[in-house]
């Protein structure tokens, strides 16, 4: 084990106990790596269905991209059939991640409906099945990442025992039901009583939005590790435990420049317009710069983009973000509305 390995997936070291969650149309190239640069610890592609994968769809392929500086690398896979999901999962195999994980937690109608997703914890027969195929045939570590289950009939403990039995290294879980979607609070207790009833790692997920809540999550659940998901968008201070309220807007801006750039750079053209999601999480929630964050929406043009961040610096660049802030992030962040996947 590499001593620095915070802890270890199978034969895979990770070196630090945070991580970035998997976000379909969020946890591209660009965001993981400025999120790696302030330390998250390891990166999960966004999710790809197996079909899709079979089908050989250049969609697929480009979600499954990464950069030497993304490893360790999980890729994503959801599907409702065991064996098409080892069949995709050899393919992707051959593109050298270090770990493969199955989606058992998208509570999406279009997904769970048809027993993929958080569908799958309705069939814990294919959950073995699915897992003592991938473990048997491939050779990087699989793991899975889960909810509570499909309703109040919470069979989480089973699912990870099952898990467990067929050969998973790892355990990610986001306590929510899928009749919860994102409602309520995340049921932290749940990763404890994950945590003591398995000997496998347990990722702990949910409602980490202050650099705070990441030792809280340890502590109150012995998780091994964490995984931020919503809370990290327009916040990879949160990876490095620094306080987004703490910052300079000229901080902010700063990381700004350079996951616009990362992104312009990635996707070409199209970049800045993928872009706007970002830059209403880095710059929403502070009202005073509500015009120019309106215009920084609307620029097709990077140049103008940027001279848009030259004069929210000239203005706000000393002041904190704490001052010009209406929300605290923990709180009522709009952040926690975005819709998942
Ligand atoms: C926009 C969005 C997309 C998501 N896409 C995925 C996905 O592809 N795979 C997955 O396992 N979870 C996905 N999730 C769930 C997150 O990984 C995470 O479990 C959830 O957001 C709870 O964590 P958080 O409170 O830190 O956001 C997605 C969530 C959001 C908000």
């Amino acid at each position: 084990m590499d001593s620095k390995a915070a802890f270890t997936i199978g034969t895979v070291a990770v070196d630090g106990d945070v991580v970035l969650a998997p976000m379909a149309g969020f946890s591209d190239v660009p965001h993981r790596a400025i999120c790696r640069q302030f330390g998250a610890a390891m990166s999960y592609t966004e999710f790809v269905a197996a079909e899709e994968i079979l089908a050989r769809s250049k969609r697929a392929l480009l979600l499954l991209d990464y950069v030497p500086q993304d490893r360790p690398v999980v890729f994503q896979i959801f599907g409702n059939d065991p064996l098409k999901l080892l069949e995709a999962a050899k393919i992707i195999e051959e593109l050298e991640p270090d770990i493969i994980d199955v989606n058992m937690g998208c509570s999406t109608r279009r997904v769970s409906a048809r027993g993929a997703g958080v569908g799958m914890m309705r069939h814990p027969d294919r959950v073995a099945e699915t897992f003592r195929l991938l473990t048997n045939h491939l050779s990087v570590p699989v793991t899975g990442k889960i909810r509570l289950g499909w309703d109040d009939n919470q069979n989480y403990l089973a699912i990870g025992r099952i898990m467990e039995e067929n050969g998973a290294a790892l355990i990610a879980i986001h306590p929510r039901t899928k009749e919860q979607q994102y409602r309520g609070k995340a049921e932290w207790e749940a990763i404890a009583r994950l945590k003591q009833s398995v000997n496998i790692p347990v990722i702990g997920n949910g409602d980490v939005w202050e650099p705070d809540d990441i030792a809280r999550m340890k502590s109150e659940t012995g998780c091994d590790a964490v995984m931020i998901g919503r809370g990290a968008i327009g916040n990879p201070w949160i990876f490095s435990r620094r306080d987004k309220l703490s910052l300079t807007m000229a901080q902010v801006l700063g990381i700004v420049r350079r996951h616009v750039w990362a992104i312009v750079d990635y996707y070409g053209d199209r970049g800045l317009i993928l872009f706007r999601k970002y830059s209403k999480r880095y710059l929403g929630q502070m009202p005073e710069l509500g015009s120019s964050v309106r215009k920084l929406l609307q620029t097709i043009v990077l140049e103008e983009f940027l001279a848009i961040l030259d004069k929210i610096e000239h203005e706000f660049g000393g002041d904190l973000v704490s001052e010009l802030s209406l929300y605290s992030p923990a709180s009522t962040s709009p952040v926690q509305r975005v819709h998942s996947a």
